[in-house]
This record gives C-alpha cells, sequence and structure tokens, in this order.
C-alpha cells in the first residue's frame, strides 16, 4: 500500500515518489501546514490548482477541536475536510510542548512528562489531559491519515547533554509502544530522531530508530532557535545514519535556504508554518529575497510581486494593489498572499526536483543561494 521509490540522486540530494493510498508524492516535497484540517486562507481547490499533492495535519488540535467523536462519525479527516489527496498528521509531541507551557506562572507548568505520557493544559480552556503513545497512535487512526507520527519528547534548545539523552531515550520507549499498539495497514509510521544538538546522541538516536524498521524516518528537535549552523550539521550527521531507500523528513523546516540547504544533505520531506503565517502578515517571497508589501515603497509599484512567478496573484495583481488590499485588511490580501507563498515554495521544489534529475543540483544550489539574497526589501 506504500512505497517509496528512489528514481534518482545528484550527490546527497534525492529524487523520490512515495506511493500512497491517496496518492503519490514526489519528492523532494514541501507540505503545507493545514493544522485545523485547512490550510489557512486557502481552499481545497486552490491547493489543488498549484499540485499541492499533501497536506500535514495537527493530532493535538483536531484532538481538542472539533474532537475525535467527530472526526470517527464523519468517517475520518479525508472525509470530513474533502480533502482527498494524502494528508500526514503530527503526534502532538511537539505541540504538547510548545502551545502548553507558559501557560501558569512558572512557565513549565502546562505541561508534565511521565514514563506513561505527557500531561498538559490545552491552549484553549487550559483543561488538563494526558496523551499516551497509545492513546495518539489511536487518534491517528480515527483520523485515517496516510502518514502519522508517534509520540516524542521535543526538548527545547539549548538543553544538557543528560536531558536531550533521557529526552531521545524516552522517545524510543514511546516508539516501541507505538509500534505495539498500531493495527490499521493503510497508514506508515514515522520513527523521530531526537538528541538535540549532540552528535552523538543523534547518532545514537538514528541507530536505534532505524532498527525499529519504520516505514520512514523524521528528524525532530531542530528549528528550535539553533543557529542555522548547527542544524545543518545536525541535519547531514542524521542522515548518513538513515538508510538510502527510505524517506526522510525534516520536521518544521523551513525558509527557502533552509530546504536547499537540507535537500543537499539528503532530506526528502519538508513541513513550515513560513510562507502560509508570513503570507498573512505581508512578506512575501520572491527570486531575490523577501519583501514586506505594506511598506511604502511599494504604493506605486505596478509591477508583480515576482515577475517569474506564474500564480493566479502574480498573473493578475501589482504590488500596489495587493499593499492596498494588506492595508485596508481585505480577507482577499491573505489570500492572495498565501497563494503567492505557496506557489513560490511549490516552483522552488519542482526546480529542486527538476535540478536532481538533471544531475545539476550543485549549480542550481549556488545559482539560487546567490540571487536569493541579492537584494533584501
Ligand atoms: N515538528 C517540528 N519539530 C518536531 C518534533 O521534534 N517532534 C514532533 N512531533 N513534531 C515536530
Ligand atoms: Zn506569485
Amino acid at each position: 500500500m506504500f512505497r517509496f521509490e528512489l528514481i534518482c540522486s545528484d550527490g546527497k540530494a534525492r529524487r523520490g515518489r512515495l506511493i500512497t493510498p491517496h496518492g503519490i508524492i514526489d519528492t523532494p516535497v514541501f507540505m503545507p501546514v493545514g493544522t485545523q484540517g485547512t490550510v489557512k486562507a486557502m481552499i481545497h481547490k486552490l491547493l489543488e490548482d498549484i499540485n499541492v499533492q499533501i497536506i500535514l495535519g495537527n493530532t493535538y488540535h483536531l484532538y481538542l477541536r472539533p474532537g475525535p467523536e467527530v472526526i470517527k462519525l464523519a468517517g475520518g479527516l479525508h472525509s470530513f475536510t474533502g480533502w482527498h489527496k494524502p494528508i500526514l498528521t503530527d503526534s502532538g509531541g511537539f505541540q504538547v510542548f510548545s502551545l502548553s507551557k507558559g501557560r501558569t506562572k512558572d512557565n513549565r507548568s502546562g505541561v508534565r512528562v511521565f514514563e506513561e505520557g505527557v500531561e498538559f493544559k490545552d491552549h484553549l480552556s487550559g483543561s488538563l489531559h494526558f496523551f499516551t503513545p497509545e492513546k495518539v497512535i489511536e487518534l491517528q487512526e480515527i483520523l485515517g491519515s496516510d502518514f502519522i507520527m508517534p509520540l516524542d519528547e521535543c526538548v527545547e534548545y539549548p538543553t544538557t547533554y543528560a536531558y536531550a539523552e533521557s529526552a531521545l531515550l524516552r522517545t524510543l520507549r514511546w516508539l516501541d509502544r507505538s509500534i505495539k499498539h498500531k493495527r490499521r495497514e493503510d497508514q506508515a509510521l514515522f520513527g523521530i530522531v531526537q538528541g538535540s544538538t549532540f552528535e552523538d546522541l543523534r547518532i545514537l538516536s538514528a541507530t536505534a530508530t532505524v532498527e525499529r524498521d519504520l516505514f520512514g524516518y523524521a528528524i525532530g528537535g531542530l528549528s528550535v532557535g539553533e543557529p542555522k549552523d548547527i542544524m545543518y550539521d545536525i541535519t547531514q550527521v542524521v542522515c548518513e545514519y538513515l538508510p538510502w531507500n527510505k524517506p526522510r523528513y525534516l520536521m518544521g523546516v523551513g525558509m527557502p535556504e533552509d530546504i536547499i540547504e537540507c535537500v543537499a544533505r539528503g532530506i526528502d520531506m519538508f513541513d513550515c508554518v513560513a510562507p502560509t503565517r508570513m503570507a498573512r502578515t505581508g512578506t512575501l517571497f520572491t527570486h531575490s529575497g523577501k519583501l514586506n508589501i505594506t511598506n511604502e515603497a511599494f504604493k506605486k509599484d505596478f509591477s508583480p510581486i515576482d515577475e517569474e512567478c506564474s500564480c493566479y496573484t502574480c498573473s493578475n495583481f501589482t504590488r500596489a494593489y495587493l499593499r492596498h488590499l494588506y492595508k485596508s485588511e481585505e480577507i482577499s490580501a491573505y489570500i492572495l498572499g498565501t497563494i503567492h507563498n505557496l506557489s513560490f515554495y511549490q516552483k522552488l521544489m519542482q526546480d529542486i526536483r527538476i535540478a536532481i534529475e538533471e544531475g545539476r543540483f550543485e549549480s542550481f544550489r549556488r545559482s539560487w543561494m546567490e540571487r536569493y539574497s541579492s537584494k533584501l526589501c
């Protein structure tokens, strides 16, 4: 039911294909974030228009609202949302730690980790919940997402060696419980490599996770405030310990330059809120860097956001008009900005895939980076 086919490679960069019950995904892929079962400021039709092949959902959010009973009654997340292409759901391992902490005065009491699972206060009502590895698998079996993630312990940066080690060992024990509990054959489980910024811990985590023989391997606990070169180095080291024939997913990454750098180190799958979240604050991507469309400089600029972009927004609207929509806080601003930013990411991934196929990824990477950092508005 699930397959990962490697089509070709160029250096460490890989061009592949993921086959799932809901469709095929060309890799390297960027997965837009649809936390609540919708990509913000988009509708499914618009995602399909720009050839999005997979979106991400969050177990944490969907568990809190509308709740598993509703999604179960609807027949799963695909029928509930009307998105019939592949879906990957995150386990809540990250959201529990990032959204629950800081609700109370001592900054940590929102979440407590036990061997059995994690207790947290939700970010909506503040009420108490308990996630176990088994419960998170069951929730994702109700959701029916194609790719599911095990409950993990994602530690913040910086952290101590001892804490990073205990968290990765717990993540492994939770992984074993997840594997044991998983029932559905039409869902593929990933393992998540943790270990913070400690190379030897990352190697230990990668090696032990690979021993569990999963469909694919994710790298978690990065892009949590560490310097970029450390993020790239850890990604590179972990990839060296992952099997060549299985998909590799770098969680929560990243900016366009991070995607190129991490494809160069062997990553196949990415997700990040950046293109959608930044679109809603007026930060738009162009081939020569980011711009903020609300700047005075664009008041009488009747050119498109990016001359080279052929998205609906760039084909029909000027910077001046878009700036006006943003300044007026019109809903269309967020929609048009998101269409552009996601199209920019889609084009980036397509260009990456073609460059790998044609064996010129290194020169593509060099020229793309040079241009992207040439001018910042
Ligand atoms: N998203 C970004 N980083 C992480 C991580 O470390 N774990 C999980 N579960 N999701 C993530
Ligand atoms: Zn565009």
